[in-house]
C-alpha cells in the first residue's frame, strides 16, 4: 500500500483572501527578510487583522537558512503562541515555517529527532498554511525542510509527513513583481522537479500525471512568464505548474539532477534552480535508457513526433533554456576557472554520492560516472554513459 499526500489548495488570483476564513485568533507570519522590508508581508497581515487576529510576524529567514534561525522562530512562537503559523515567501521562508511549528507544537524535541520513522502528534496547538510567492520550489506542498548547519556548514535534510501544511494558499498575483532572473531560476527548478520526479524510483501514477502537465505548462508559460513580468495568464500557470511538480517530486522523489546541482551549488555557490537547470539536460541524457517509458510520454506533451532519443528530450530542456537564458554549461556560469573547476571535482562527486537523491535515481551511478557528468557540463557535451 502506497500514500499520496498534499495539503489542501486555495488558488486563484487573490487566494490570500482565504486566511480571513480560517477565523485565527493568534497569527505567525514566518517571511522572507526581503519580502518584509519589501512591503509585501503588508497584505497578509491585513487580511489576517481584518478578521480579528492578532499577527506576529517573524521576517528573519535568508536565503540558506540557519538551525539556529529556526530556533529564533521557535522561541518566538513559544512566546507568542499562535494558532496559526504561515509561511510566506520562497522554499527557506516555507521550510523554517515548517521546523517552527513542529519544535513549536513539541518544544521538548530538536529538530534532530525530526524523523520520517516516528508519529509527532503534530497539529494540537496550531495549523500550518503555505503560501509561496515564487513559482518554482514546491515546499508549500511538500514533507521536506532543508537547514543549514552553522555559517557554510552541511545541510540537513529533514522530512516528516506530518509536515505537510494543512493548507496551501496558491496567490499568482503575489508573483507579479518576481523579477525575471527569479522567475527563470525558479521556473526552472520547477521542471527539474517534474522530470526528474517522473524518472524516479519512487514514481507513481499520481505522481506522473502531476508532472506531465507541469512540464506542459512550464514549457507554455515560463518564456512568456520572463519576458512580460505582469502576463497574469503566464504567472497564474506558471504558479500552478510548480506546485503540481512539487506534489509531483514530494510524493516520488527527485533523482540525480538535484543531487548533482545541490553538490556544485554549495560548493560555488549558485542559486539553487539555476545549479539544478545547469544539470538537468546531462541528467535526462544519463538517465534516458533506464526512463525511456516515461519520457516516451512526454511526446505529446512536448508537441514531438517522439521521444526515442536522450537528445529529443535534452535537446528540447536546452532550447527551452536558450529562451529564458538559463546557462547550458558550467563556463557560462561564470567566475570559476578550470583550475578550481578540476580541484574541486573530487568533492562535487564526494557530494552527489552521498546525496540522498540518487537512492532514487533509476540508473546507481558510480563515482566514475559522475565524475563524467560533471565534466560534460564543463565542456557542454552530451552525456553517452
Ligand atoms: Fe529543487
Amino acid at each position: 500500500m502506497w500514500f499520496f499526500t498534499g495539503p489542501s489548495l486555495a488558488y486563484g488570483p487573490g487566494a490570500i483572501e482565504f486566511l480571513a476564513s480560517l477565523q485565527s485568533k493568534k497569527s505567525m507570519i514566518v517571511a522572507d527578510r526581503a519580502l518584509v522590508k519589501g512591503g509585501l508581508v503588508a497584505p497578509v497581515v491585513e487580511q489576517l487583522t481584518k478578521a480579528g487576529a492578532e499577527v506576529e510576524v517573524f521576517g528573519e529567514v535568508d536565503p540558506e537558512p540557519l538551525m539556529s534561525r529556526v530556533q529564533e522562530g521557535a522561541e518566538v512562537a513559544r512566546r507568542f503562541a499562535p494558532d496559526l503559523i504561515i509561511g510566506f515567501g520562497g522554499g527557506s521562508a516555507m521550510d523554517v515555517a515548517k521546523a517552527v511549528y513542529a519544535l513549536y507544537e513539541r518544544p521538548e524535541l530538536t529538530v534532530y529527532e525530526l524523523t520520517p520513522i516516528v508519529d509527532m502528534v503534530l497539529g494540537v496547538k496550531s495549523r500550518l498554511v503555505q503560501i509561496p510567492t515564487t513559482s518554482g520550489t514546491g515546499s508549500e506542498t511538500t514533507w521536506a525542510t532543508i537547514l543549514t548547519e552553522g555559517e557554510g556548514g552541511r545541510k540537513l535534510e529533514l522530512a516528516h509527513r506530518e509536515l505537510v501544511a494543512k493548507w496551501a494558499i496558491l496567490d499568482p498575483l503575489l508573483t507579479r513583481s518576481m523579477p525575471a532572473r527569479l522567475t527563470a531560476d525558479t521556473g526552472a527548478d520547477a521542471l527539474c522537479h517534474a522530470v526528474e520526479s517522473m524518472s524516479s524510483d519512487w514514481s507513481n501514477p499520481f505522481s506522473d500525471a502531476l508532472a506531465k502537465e507541469a512540464v506542459l505548462l512550464i514549457f507554455r508559460y515560463l518564456p512568456r512568464a520572463m519576458k512580460v513580468a505582469d502576463d497574469p495568464d503566464a504567472r497564474e500557470n506558471m504558479h500552478y505548474a510548480a506546485t503540481m511538480a512539487g506534489l509531483s517530486f514530494g510524493n516520488s522523489q527527485v533523482t540525480i539532477g538535484h543531487a548533482l546541482g545541490h553538490a556544485f551549488g554549495s560548493v560555488f555557490h549558485v542559486p539553487h534552480g539555476r545549479a539544478v537547470g545547469l544539470f538537468l539536460p546531462y541528467a535526462i541524457e544519463y538517465n534516458f535508457a533506464s526512463a525511456k517509458p516515461k519520457f516516451g510520454n512526454l511526446s505529446q506533451v512536448l508537441g514531438a513526433d517522439s521521444v526515442r532519443s536522450p537528445q529529443d528530450l535534452s535537446a528540447r530542456v536546452r532550447s527551452l533554456w536558450d529562451e529564458i537564458g538559463m546557462v547550458r554549461t558550467v563556463p557560462e556560469i561564470g567566475g570559476i576557472t578550470r583550475e578550481r573547476f578540476e580541484s574541486s571535482l573530487p568533492d562535487l562527486v564526494r557530494r552527489t554520492d552521498e546525496s540522498t537523491c540518487v537512492t532514487t535515481n533509476p540508473r546507481s551511478p558510480s563515482k566514475k560516472e559522475i565524475e563524467e557528468i560533471f565534466r560534460a557540463a564543463w565542456d557542454g557535451r552530451p552525456v553517452t554513459l
